[in-house]
Order: structure tokens, then sequence, then C-alpha cells
């Protein structure tokens, strides 16, 4: 049996990064569930389906083929044989991505995927819905959190750094406040804490001081 490690919470929480390092530190897969959102939305942009017709976006869905498979520590993804990169990473997807993601037959598909990839090994896995929806049986569930200002900060120099925009702060935390209540008021999968989740406020903490915070919490023996 694969282990899973899930971590969820709001965009600019530092999931990503840490999903990352506890990844590497233990020898598990780093997997980006968010990635998966992202790349059916960017493919409805590219091929003109209205991200604001749930009916239209899931038949797109299922029929989009995303091949997976482990590369350099991760679950990499790929469509038409190519991978997707920053292309999936631009305020037009940020903006749709929470709206493609609060349709039903999308998140269905999505799930089934990521519990597939347990057959790949042992996962940590980030996301909005890990620890409530996705593996809510796993001993190690993580909900990371950090106040507004801190996640638009960090999330304003990732898009600089990555070259995919240069938007005010206030632009970036307007755009996070948006997705965020999306994410947490649709009717499936909201993004919330779940019982049992152990609560990492990072506002005020390094990056090393996450990654030990998870590595202490997790069961005996996954060390
Ligand atoms: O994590 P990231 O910001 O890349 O996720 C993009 C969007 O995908 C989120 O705003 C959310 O709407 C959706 N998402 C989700 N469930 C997940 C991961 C991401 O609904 N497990």
């Amino acid at each position: 049996m694969s282990r899973v490690i899930a971590i969820d919470g709001p965009s600019g929480s530092g999931k990503s990064s840490v999903a990352r390092i506890v990844g590497a530190r233990l020898g598990f897969l780093h997997v980006d569930s968010g990635a998966l959102y992202r790349i059916v939305t960017w493919q409805c942009l590219e091929r003109g389906v209205n991200v604001e017709a749930p009916a239209s976006v899931a038949e797109f869905a299922a029929a989009l083929a995303i091949e997976c498979r482990p590369e350099n520590g991760a679950v990499a993804f790929y469509v038409g044989g190519e991978p997707p990169g920053d292309r999936i990473r631009t305020p037009r997807i940020d903006a749709a991505a929470a709206k493609v993601a609060s349709v039903k037959g999308v998140r269905d598909g999505i799930t089934g995927f990521l519990r597939g990839m347990t057959a790949y090994g042992d996962l940590v896995v980030e996301g909005r819905d890990i620890t409530t929806a996705v593996f809510p049986d796993s001993p190690a569930r993580f909900y990371l959190t950090a106040s507004a200002e801190a996640r638009a900060a960090r999330r304003r120099l990732q898009e600089v750094e990555k070259g995919v925009a240069n938007q005010s702060s206030e632009a970036v935390k307007a755009a996070l406040l948006a997705r965020d209540r999306i994410d947490s008021t649709r009717r499936y999968a909201p993004l919330r804490k779940a019982d049992g989740a152990v609560e990492i406020d990072s506002s005020d903490l390094t990056l090393e001081q996450v990654v030990d915070t998870v590595l202490a919490s997790l069961p005996e023996g996954w060390r």
C-alpha cells in the first residue's frame, strides 16, 4: 500500500514548495493537483470552450487526454506529448480555473486520476480537496494557511520570477481572494480544513520551519 501525505490550503499558502521539499526528503513523488485543473482550464480556453457553461466543460474534460508519468521526483503531466510548462500559470488561467474546478464532472475525473497515481508509489499530493475528498483516510493530512498579504506577496513574486505577469500587489491580492471565495463556497468538495488535519499558519514561518513541522507530524516510521 502506498503512503500518501495530503496537503490542502488556499492560493499562496506555500503548499507547492512545502510538498516538493517534503517529497524530496522522503522519496515520495510530488503531485500538484492544481496543475490538472489548470490544464483543463488552459485547454478549454485554447479550444474556445465556454468556461461559464458547466455541461460543455464537463463534456470537453471527459474527452481530454492528460498523460502522466513519474519524472524527477514528481508526477509530470503532458498534453499531446508536450509539458504545459508556465502556459498554465497566467492570470487568465488563475481567473478561470476556479470556475472549471466547480464542475462536478471535472472534479470526479481528476479525483479518479489522482487516486490511480498511488500505483507509482508513495505520494505527497497538494491541492484544495486532497485531505477532504481525494485521500480523506490518509493518516498524514495538513492544512496550510497564511495571511492574505503574505500569500499575495508570495504569488506576485512567483509570477514575476516566472515572467508570466507583473501585476500590482493589490491586483494579485484581489484575484487571489476572488479565487479563494469560489474555491471555498463551491458545492462540490469546497476548500476547508478537514477534521483531524494538522493546521499550519505559515505567515511568520520560514519554508524550512513549515517543512520541519510537517516532517515532525508524520506517523511513526514515515521519516
Ligand atoms: O493550486 P493552484 O492554485 O494551482 O490551483 C488552481 C485552481 O485549481 C484552484 O484555484 C482551484 O480552483 C482548483 N483546484 C481544486 N482542487 C484541487 C486543486 C486545485 O479545485 N485539489
